[in-house]
């Protein structure tokens, strides 16, 4: 068994964060997400992966190099142009060649890991395996009409869904995807879509079996589901306290408190994550936050937010919540008169203030 990982796109909707730096490598509770789909692959047996990367982008192979440090060995292979996710696995034919494989959407979230999704497709000797969840909004998503047990269609973002069980971004696959997606034709976007691929299988008589997640599961395209993955890793994360904690502080629930970092006069209310040579002097650091490495948090409140390493939050008066901020950010009172909002924010940043 084999992993197709997907590290590509442009992760519009998470724009101004994702102009300078790919998706995949947001972290998530201080993990860089594409780490998750890494580890599951490797706690599920598989030894060798495939990363499917935008042509040129040379961040993804810098981030985790030949796969070393979670033993796997990785091959990365571009994608020309945004041409679906049929089209990606189209490209990785000559890789995978006659191996089952996990075809595994990067930026999708779950609790659990994959095991019981390949052990289900053993079990069942499918040709291809769907793993399904319950959404409020299956419109956005791939959505499996189900009968008596049986996915019997398959429809990519309908108007009109049939059931409300989403394809998630994990799915399981013998060879026989290949001759689907040399089969299927471009949809109206362009783009050879995984979901006609399946639709092909169904159609063809091959077997499509299907898990349903009972868990937790989320795609992140946008900066809340972003929050949301954060919040469901935190749910599970141990105590762990490298770092030093003085007598006026406060700390409570499950906080992990990395190397070097300090806790001084403050509240850390858990579950929160906070990364290495950390200051968090005079402040409040609430629920299901993760502050990066080298952060400095002084005077101010912090709560259900992520903060990549190094940024500077000093003397804000409101506390800041479901915030999202790139690394080295600076947030300050200002210091002169006249006090005014002073802001230098890059393309596409969005503020609210009071
Ligand atoms: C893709 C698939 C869709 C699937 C979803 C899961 O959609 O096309 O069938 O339900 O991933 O994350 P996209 O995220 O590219 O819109």
């Amino acid at each position: 068994m084999k992993a197709l990982i997907t590290a590509g796109g442009h992760g519009t909707r998470l724009r101004p964060i994702t102009h300078t730096q790919n998706k995949h490598l947001i972290p998530i509770a201080n993990k860089l997400m594409l780490a998750y789909a890494l580890e599951y692959a490797h706690d599920a047996g598989i030894d060798e992966v495939g990363i499917i990367i935008n042509e040129g982008d040379t961040s993804i192979a810098e981030a985790f190099g030949n796969g070393d440090s979670f033993e796997l060995k990785i091959k990365y292979i571009e994608q020309s142009a945004p041409l679906g996710l049929g089209h990606v696995v189209k490209i990785a034919e000559s890789f995978i060649q006659s191996d089952p494989f996990v075809f595994y959407l990067g930026d999708n979230i779950l609790v659990g890991g994959i095991n019981k999704f390949i052990e289900d497709f053993k079990a069942n000797s499918s040709n291809c395996h769907l793993v399904l969840s319950k959404v409020p909004d299956p419109n956005r998503f791939g959505v499996a009409d189900v009968k008596d047990g049986k996915i019997i269609g398959i429809e990519e973002k309908p108007d009109h869904p049939k059931s409300k069980l989403a394809v998630t971004g994990i799915y399981v696959y013998d060879s026989h995807i290949f001759e689907a997606v040399n089969n299927i034709k471009p949809s109206d976007r362009g783009e050879l879509e995984i979901s006609d691929a399946h639709q092909y299988l169904l159609e063809k008589g091959y077997s499509v079996s299907y898990s349903e997640i009972t868990g937790w599961w989320k795609d992140t395209g946008k900066p809340s589901d972003l929050l949301e993955a954060n919040r469901l890793v935190l749910d599970n994360i141990k105590d762990e306290r490298e770092g030093t904690i003085d007598e006026q502080s406060t700390v409570s629930g499950r906080v992990v408190l990395g190397k070097g970092s300090h806790v001084i006069n403050s509240n850390i209310r858990g579950p929160v994550i906070i990364g290495e040579n950390v200051t968090v002097d005079g402040a409040y650091v609430g629920p299901y936050s993760a502050i990066g490495d080298g952060c400095k948090i002084v005077n101010s409140e912090i709560e259900y937010s992520i903060l990549m390493h190094q940024c500077r939050i000093s003397n804000i008066s409101r506390r800041i919540e479901a915030s999202l901020l790139g690394s080295d950010v600076e947030l300050l009172r200002s210091q002169s008169k006249p006090i005014t909002h002073r802001f230098i924010l890059g393309d596409q940043s969005r503020v609210e203030i009071d």
